[in-house]
């Protein structure tokens, strides 16, 4: 069996990399090793390859700094925030860790230009955007030293990113929860990693350690997860959202938008309901966009039927509300059981 993978294996760059990466985990445990080593751990310093996804108003320094604590990556999300709530947050975040912490840009938020002076004063050392093309900032943001991870759902916007000069891509899949593209993790990730040098990190739907394993055979060096931290002790989202994630089952999503051309994966509650009926009736995007206004951080402060309780379909896996350390101990210690015994 071994000599016939030695014999007929054809290697392409990105199943190279799943090979030797594997082999490292598998080297890592045999020495007994704690830490998972990827091109994504090396990129930014942390212990585990495993970032929490920037989560518009949910996101804050509580969360972040208790995810660096444990060894991921840690993001505040500017969301729509003034410059100042992001400075206030940087510096709460590094009153609880000395990690590294990042920021997520909402490349459509009306303070962009504020909070991108902020990012640069207070010397954040990653940046992940969402809703966009950041090309136009890279120059400025490489020149300050930052590494630079924009979420795309697109082979044609990845390739065009790492012409730009981005250090990583987070594949982001149609499972996740919020803002969503067309095409699921499963079939986005091995493309990236074959079309890119640079390294691929996997997003949406992924929840636990076998989830994160899937990923990481499927060419990807890292993971982002949004869904499963939202049930982190440490999340500052109300106590009612946290339990429509932990009552989701499969078929619990619906994705709201997808006639205005910004689809979004929400939990099923009386605004989706609301939202798909005007849908199907015509109503045109400047009405559902103001009717949808404001809706997730009247989700967040616990309105969670007038709300836009923004979740993934992986809420269906996710079962109790935890800390942060714990999510991140279970993910690495059952993706490290797993692989060893995946045949690589
Ligand atoms: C409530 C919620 C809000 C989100 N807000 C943002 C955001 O502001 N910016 C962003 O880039 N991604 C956002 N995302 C996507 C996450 O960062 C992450 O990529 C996604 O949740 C991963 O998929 P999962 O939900 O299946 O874990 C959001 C996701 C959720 C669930």
């Amino acid at each position: 069996m071994i000599l016939s993978i030695i014999l007929f294996y054809k290697p392409t760059s990105s199943s190279w990399r799943t090979l030797t990466f594997l082999a490292g985990v598998v080297l890592g445990l045999s020495k007994g090793g704690r830490t998972i080593k990827t091109r994504v751990t090396e990129l930014l310093g942390i212990e585990y390859p495993i970032i929490q996804g920037g989560m518009a108003w949910i996101a804050t320094a509580e969360l972040a700094a208790a995810v660096s604590e444990a060894g991921g990556l840690g993001i505040i999300a500017a969301g729509n925030a003034p410059g100042d709530w992001v400075r206030a947050e940087i510096r709460k975040a590094r009153e609880l860790t000395t990690k590294p912490v990042g920021v997520n840009l909402m490349l459509l938020s009306p303070h962009l230009e504020e909070v991108l002076k902020v990012v640069l004063e207070e010397k954040v050392p990653v940046l992940t955007t969402g809703a966009g093309n950041p090309g136009k900032y890279l120059p400025v943001w490489k020149e300050a030293g930052i590494k630079v991870i924009p979420v795309v759902n697109s082979v044609s916007l990845a390739q065009r990113l790492e012409r730009a000069g981005v250090d990583a891509v987070i594949g982001e899949g149609m499972e996740a929860g919020g803002h969503i593209g067309t095409e699921t993790t499963m079939v986005l990730i091995p493309q990236l990693a074959d079309k890119l040098e640079v390294p691929v990190i996997a997003a949406g739907g992924i929840a636990d350690g076998r989830g994160m394993a899937a990923a990481m055979i499927l060419g990807a060096e890292g993971v982002q997860l949004g869904t499963r931290f939202l049930c982190a002790e440490e999340c500052q989202v109300a106590p009612a959202y946290k339990e429509m994630v932990l009552k989701a089952k499969d078929r619990s999503t619906v994705v709201t938008g997808s006639s205005t051309g910004h689809p979004v994966r929400v939990l099923k509650n009386p605004f989706a309901q609301q939202f798909l009926e005007l849908e199907a009736a015509g109503t045109p995007p400047e009405e559902l966009d103001k009717f949808g206004t404001g809706r997730l951080a009247a989700a967040v402060r616990g309105d969670v039927k007038e709300g836009s309780v923004m979740a993934g379909q992986s809420a269906a896996l996710v079962e109790r509300i935890e800390p942060v350390a714990k999510i991140i101990e279970s993910l690495v210690s059952e993706c490290r059981a797993l692989l060893p015994s995946s045949g690589f």
